[in-house]
């Protein structure tokens, strides 16, 4: 963590919470964040797209961010089912999570479908996390590097910036499973990733923050927040639960 990029600490969700235990979360999350005296992080919330609307009223005014977890690349128009970026705007959404690895594999969402989707998100007023990583044979194969190469070359849309774009480095092998590469390769894999980025961004590269993602939980978070070119996580199950998503974000200060 670069004490020139605010840390990140975003929430997804997920397909997980109804209204009664959604609510609750957000609730509580916002009001540690209204106690909290001087945040030193900016904290996200991704709910599905059935709270998104109570989730936001329950956060109003505490500093809390509201996201979505993906949306569609057209504004609007003959897409059932889908949601657009415009629409999450208007909800009072501030970011998108797009390219997600369970909508990658789920949905068969390919590179040049994350990019449209993530251009999408920005000409709506929307900042973008720009999901990216490698599958463990992927990364047996000593392909991680190269992978993620082509994912940031593939998925980075036209005119993204420090301030409207966010990466989510998340080893596919590591959602979910309580498994984390080693501190080393993490590191490795962020420095990597930022100078893909520098070489398409320019400057604009240092300022643009790098999530990690994949089994961060209060227990491995601080280590992995610490690590230089790590700007915040994109925290999956451990963000259900206020206290173990609180702990991690206090890691940040
Ligand atoms: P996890 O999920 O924290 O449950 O591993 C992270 C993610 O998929 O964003």
């Amino acid at each position: 963590m670069a004490s020139s990029r605010t840390p990140l600490i975003a929430g997804n969700w997920k397909m997980n919470g109804l209204s009664a235990d959604g609510t609750a979360l957000a609730s509580e999350l916002a009001s540690r964040m209204k106690s909290a005296k001087n945040g030193g992080f900016e904290m996200l919330v991704c709910p599905p797209f059935t709270l998104i609307s109570k989730v936001g009223a329950a956060i109003e005014g505490s500093g809390l961010q509201l996201g979505g977890q993906d949306c569609h690349s057209q504004v609007k128009g003959a897409h059932t089912g889908d949601t657009s970026a415009a629409m999450l705007a208007d909800l009072g959404c501030h970011y998108v999570i797009v390219g997600h690895s369970e909508r990658r594999t789920d949905h068969g969402e390919r590179n040049e479908q994350v990019r449209a989707k993530a251009a999408a998100g920005h000409a709506a007023g929307l900042n973008v996390i720009i999901c990216i990583g490698e599958t463990e044979a992927e990364r047996d194969a000593g392909k991680a590097l190269e992978v993620n190469k082509s994912q940031v070359a593939g998925s980075l849309p036209d005119g993204a910036t420090a301030a409207n774009t966010v990466i989510a480095y998340e080893p596919v092998w590591a959602i979910g499973t309580g498994r984390t590469p080693t501190t080393d390769e993490v590191q490795e894999v962020h420095a990597f990733i930022r100078s893909e980025l520098a070489a398409r961004v320019g400057a604009e590269a240092d300022g643009m923050r790098i999530l990690y993602g994949g089994s961060m939980k209060p227990g491995n978070a601080a280590e992995l927040i610490a690590l230089p070119d790590v700007d915040g996580g994109l925290i999956g199950g451990a963000s259900l639960q206020a206290d173990d998503f609180w702990a991690i974000a206090q890691t940040c200060l």
